[in-house]
């Protein structure tokens, strides 16, 4: 059996080392396929594999129909919107995440950029202290949950909306929960997305709301470029020059915004939210587990395309 690791931002070499430690003792072949490329190289890699690991590497329709061999897909993170499930599921191919591994990597970025912009990009400008301002959390999952934590132990009111989750379980993650996106908008000095890139999702975060934010406002996206309208927030930066905009993920329009806004924008180079030595081993590790496990036992627990 052959799993291969295909991973165009390569794990840290500690977790390859322990990926390759469990699926070997397991009785695995492992294959390493790092910093590729084309998507021709991965569509060629795949040819014999019986399982895949990957990060934000594009399983396309293209790839699953050239994985003659292939039974599971692990996506060594949160988001799947790089894998086509429908493709995925014809093909009777299962597709897992490792939901919670990468989340503090990720939540200690988010905290990270919202002081770096209120510290005007470390320059000698003077700045704003985070401590008393409210944040917004948008999406009160793993990695919300996690920001809300290390934004109260900084002494700011944190504010949370999840469709999904009840007061009483926002309020138990310790945010003051809200009932719609202009409320949390209106109420946010900061605001940090952290919902995933659905169609329902797309495009979501829109000059409407993003203008609904207080005076000297901070957007914050370590979450997917696409849920935001980049029209709309180009839009809203130009007419609102107290807000401003931070992000994981770049938008397409990033050198328009950096020339027209300056140091009211930054996105890192490379999405590096999930970029640590911790948060690359417990997502690696825990991928490798669940195939050895999916095999051994047909454990389903983390599948996304049930
Ligand atoms: C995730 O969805 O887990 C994060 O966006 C991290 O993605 P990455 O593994 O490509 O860094």
């Amino acid at each position: 059996m052959k799993v291969l690791i295909a991973t165009q931002k390569p794990f840290a070499a500690a977790a390859v080392a322990g990926i390759k430690e469990i699926l070997e003792k397991g009785g695995y072949e492992v294959q390493l396929l790092e910093k590729y490329a084309e998507q021709a190289d991965l569509v060629k890699a795949v040819a014999d594999v019986n399982a895949l690991i990957i990060r934000s590497d594009k399983v396309t329709a293209e790839v699953l129909d050239a994985a003659k061999e292939l039974k599971i897909v692990v996506r060594a993170g949160a988001g799947y919107d790089n894998v086509d499930l429908a493709a995925a599921t014809a093909h009777g191919v299962v597709v897992m995440n490792t939901p919670g591994q990468n989340s503090n990597a990720v939540a200690e970025l988010a905290i990270a950029m919202m002081i770096f912009m209120a510290r005007t990009q470390f320059t000698p400008a003077t700045g704003s202290e985070v401590q008393g301002k409210t944040l917004g959390i948008q999406a009160f999952g793993n990695v919300g949950r996690l920001v809300g934590a290390k934004a109260k132990a900084l002494g700011m009111k944190v504010k949370a909306l999840d469709p999904f989750l009840s007061d009483e379980q926002i309020a138990a993650g310790g945010a003051e929960p809200v009932h719609s996106l202009d409320e949390l908008y209106a109420g946010s000095d900061y605001l940090s997305l952290h919902i995933p890139a659905l169609p329902s999702t797309i495009g979501s975060i829109n000059y409407d709301l993003i203008t609904k934010m207080p005076k000297g406002a901070t957007l914050v996206n370590t979450a997917r470029k696409e849920v935001i309208d980049e029209a709309g927030l180009e839009k809203a930066l130009e007419e609102r020059p107290d807000i401003k905009y931070v992000t994981d993920v770049a938008p397409d329009n990033l050198a328009v915004l950096q020339e027209k806004f300056g140091l009211r924008v930054f996105a890192t180079p490379k999405k590096m939210g999930a970029q640590t030595a911790e948060a690359n081993i417990n997502a690696g590790l825990a991928a490798a587990r669940q195939i050895v496990d999916y095999f051994a036992t047909g454990n389903t627990r983390f599948q996304v395309n049930k």
